[in-house]
């Protein structure tokens, strides 16, 4: 059974910053994770390249919008390749493979008779793409999201018919499991309870879009064709595109993962569509915060980015991905904050977790013969720190798939301030120094280092390279596969070489991280 996941298809107005690094390092975490737990995994991610917001962007640059998009695409998949994010599938929405599949799947909506002709007039936000119709918009016709006037539109439209689907979706997004987190269902179902009005899905001004076969001057509205990127995705595995094959190559998708500026497209029309194409819908859409910065949504509109490649030069992927998963409660929204980004990189991660790893294995190295202490497997089974370490086993293994990163993140950060309690308690270094206890300090090393070999192991998902270098540090492979058999109290060899240490996280100073 294949595990599917996406991330949006980003809009490549501009190159990937901060707020889109972040859904897609959260993705990411989730995939590895569901790789771990020994499951074949498709990991979406993409780029939407059509519309009014790109044409624009590409007509203010002087170049054609196709020109526009190698290039921005390009830095898309540069970036996913800088941090270390380990997506099956890329795709583009200017593809060959799309046009045919959207023309399919319109055609099952038509024969559907979801499809109709109507006359669209309101105010719209290009850089949402999107018609607002909160009434606020009459009062002060400005996007909340953009900070910018809306446009005012009138034409002649293809309308998909969402309305035909009130009760069907209202059941669906009455079930428990389907729009994650619980907080923002209510959004949702207050939407939907105002009643479902269709939705133009054509434009006649707009030349940057897929045209709609059998309507002349029409191109498909950027957002329904953006969607149906997730099943060209799938799709693109060499065989044909053939709605029909979607079944055997991960669909239903398990996860949507997205930001709350675009959880009703998802929730709402998407599930529509996909009803009204004889399609099943995703299982789940989880709809997180913003990465605010001075309270504000980062956005490329609001010009106030993190730049992303910045922090990652100058930080690396581990810093900038741990403070991401660690310290914002996946679903809220969080500010980025310089100084608390440095202050948890260089405590939780250097300090608490890489000087615990230095000093044991030093400590280990200089009294047991430059290897792991050899204890018998009884101490080791009755070790103090074997319940607390299961406890933290368990509790990753059941956040993670939740997307409680935070949660997980802290019960392994928990693991080794433990650890290093116990090491300071059992000041092994006293103990050698009155001499005549080995045998225990042996088995208190042993203890605190296999907490260190599991605590490299649970920070796979989230801080994939420093993992690598904590277990490289124990001699542990550094590619597993699956950790099932790994996950394991007492796992690591008594008496087996340990290499010389070498500091696994670097610290950082305040002005790198600006
Ligand atoms: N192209 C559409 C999505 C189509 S999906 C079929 C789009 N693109 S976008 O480039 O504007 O990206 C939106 C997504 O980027 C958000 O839903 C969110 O996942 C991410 N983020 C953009 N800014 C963000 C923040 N400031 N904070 C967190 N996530 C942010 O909408």
């Amino acid at each position: 059974m294949i595990y599917t996941l996406t991330t949006p298809l980003y809009y490549v107005n501009d190159k990937p910053h901060l707020g889109s690094t972040y859904t897609t390092v959260a993705c990411d975490a989730l995939a590895r994770f569901q790789r771990l737990e020994g499951r074949k995994v498709v990991f979406v991610t993409g780029v939407d390249e059509h519309g009014q917001k790109i044409q624009r962007t590409a007509s203010q640059q002087g170049i054609s919008p196709i020109d526009h998009c190698d290039l921005v695409t390009a830095s898309y998949e540069l970036a996913w390749k800088n941090w270390d994010i380990s997506n099956d599938r890329f795709v583009r929405t200017t593809s060959t493979r799309h046009l045919p599949l959207v023309r399919q799947f319109f055609q099952r909506c038509e024969e559907a008779g979801d499809i109709r002709s109507g006359r669209q007039t309101g105010w719209y936000c290009v850089g949402c793409e999107e018609f607002k119709d909160d009434p606020a918009t009459a009062v002060n016709p400005s996007c909340p999201i953009h900070q910018k006037p809306l446009e005012w539109r009138d034409e002649e439209n293809l309308f998909f018919c969402l309305s035909n689907f009130q009760d069907r979706i209202e059941d669906l997004i009455n079930q428990p499991d389907f729009i994650a987190p619980a907080s923002r269902r209510k959004e949702i179902q207050n939407f939907v309870a105002g009643g479902l009005r269709d939705f133009s899905i054509s434009r006649v001004n707009v030349e940057w879009g897929l045209p709609v076969p059998g309507h002349k001057g029409h191109t498909f509205y950027v957002w329904f064709d953006a969607l149906l990127g997730y099943l060209t995705a799938l799709l693109d595995d060499g065989g044909s595109i053939d709605l029909d094959r979607l079944i055997n190559v991960g669909w239903p998708v398990n996860e949507h993962v997205i930001g709350k500026d675009i959880l009703r497209f998802h929730a709402v029309y998407w599930p529509a569509m996909l009803m009204s194409a004889g399609l099943p819908t995703p299982r789940k859409v989880f709809g997180h915060g913003f990465l605010t910065r001075e309270g504000q949504k980062m956005g490329k509109s609001l010009g106030n980015v993190l730049d992303p490649d910045v922090l990652l030069n100058r930080c690396g992927t581990d810093a900038v991905r741990w403070y991401l998963l660690r310290d914002i409660q996946f679903g809220d929204d969080g500010d980025f904050q310089q100084q608390r980004f440095v202050d948890l990189v260089n405590n939780d991660l250097a300090n608490t977790i890489g000087n615990l790893l230095n000093r044991t294995s030093s400590m280990s190295r200089k009294w047991f013969n430059e290897s792991t202490p050899i204890v018998n497997p009884d101490d080791s089974n009755n070790h103090e720190l074997r319940e607390p370490a299961e406890l933290t086993i368990k509790t990753v293994r059941e956040s993670m798939p939740k997307m409680a990163f935070q949660k997980a993140a802290e019960a392994i950060l928990q693991l080794a301030i433990q650890a290093n309690g116990y090491l300071n308690d059992q000041a092994p270094w006293s103990k050698m120094k009155k001499g005549g206890q080995e045998g225990q300090v042996a088995i208190d090393l042993y203890g605190v280092l296999e907490s260190c070999r599991l605590v490299g192991l649970l920070l796979k998902p989230i801080v994939p390279e420093l993992s690598k270098r904590i277990l490289s540090q124990l001699d542990q492979p550094a590619s597993v596969e699956n950790w099932t058999t790994e996950l394991v109290w007492g796992r690591l060899e008594s008496g087996q070489p340990l290499p010389l240490p070498k500091p696994v996280m670097q610290r950082l100073e305040l002005e790198e991280a600006l």
